[in-house]
């Protein structure tokens, strides 16, 4: 059975500091969001694509079907969380609330094929996870200057990635409760801790970055080469 994708998508790109938002940016050719929505679109267990826009977005570019797949728009908020919380609820009627869905970011455009698989697969059996990877690197708590207080234990931590996957009812239900509350989540994996839920990580090829700086652009061209 097929899912529907949120893509948020109506991010500013204030880290990146070009003149557009960053997922028009052009890579390998085209828009970076239009090699983000055909790597969802192609994939055999996604039904179609949510696409949240910023509210004046002119760059757009009208995209309907693809892969004979529906792609449909809704407008964004001020943060990513209210943008998700928009794309679920103007998901077309035929999504029911006990469905899975998927939210993957418009600027992650490396997600390979075999993890969104891996991740449907293996969630499915659970209340829902997402990708990630874990932690490689000695990780540190700086103070004051930089200053490093302790090293952190390293097992055990996980880097986020997208796609996440839950229930479309239940993460409605905890991305509510944040706005609610006021209190800001980076991403649907916190929203649906907070609501007691422990969604499963699934581990994911470490090359679905999420296009955050001029830097990563080049490394995006790279591994979209390495990875097609
Ligand atoms: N996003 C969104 N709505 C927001 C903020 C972010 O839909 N209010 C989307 C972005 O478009 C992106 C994804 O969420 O696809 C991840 O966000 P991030 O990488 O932080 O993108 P930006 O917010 O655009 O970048 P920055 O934080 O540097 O401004
Ligand atoms: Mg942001």
């Amino acid at each position: 059975e097929a899912l529907w994708c949120v893509v948020p998508a109506a991010g500013r790109g204030m880290r990146m500091g070009a003149d557009c938002p960053k997922q028009y940016l052009p890579l390998a050719g085209k828009p970076l969001i239009a090699h983000t929505l055909e790597r969802l679109a192609a994939h055999p267990r996604i039904a179609g694509l949510l696409v949240v826009l910023g509210a004046r977005d002119e760059l757009w570019p009208g995209i309907e079907t693809l892969h004979g797949k529906p792609v449909r728009v809704a407008i964004g908020g001020a943060e990513r969380s209210d943008s998700v919380l928009a794309g679920l609820n103007a998901l077309p009627s035929e999504v029911e609330n006990a469905d899975f869905v998927l939210v993957h970011d418009a600027a992650r455009p490396c997600v390979r094929a075999k993890d969104i698989t891996q991740l449907i697969e293996r969630a499915s059996e659970t209340d829902g996870g997402l990708l990630g990877a874990p932690l490689r690197d000695t990780l540190k708590r700086a103070g004051e200057g930089d200053c490093s207080l302790a090293t952190e234990p390293r097992d055990q931590r996980w880097r986020a990635f997208t796609p996440q996957m839950f229930r479309r009812g239940e993460l409605v239900a905890a991305l509510g409760a944040v706005s609610n509350h006021g209190r800001a989540v980076s991403d649907e994996a916190m929203a649906m801790e907070l609501a007691g839920f422990r969604p499963l990580l699934v581990e994911g090829a470490e090359d679905n970055i999420k296009v955050t700086t001029a830097a990563d652009l080049a490394l995006a061209e790279f591994l979209l080469a390495r990875t097609a």
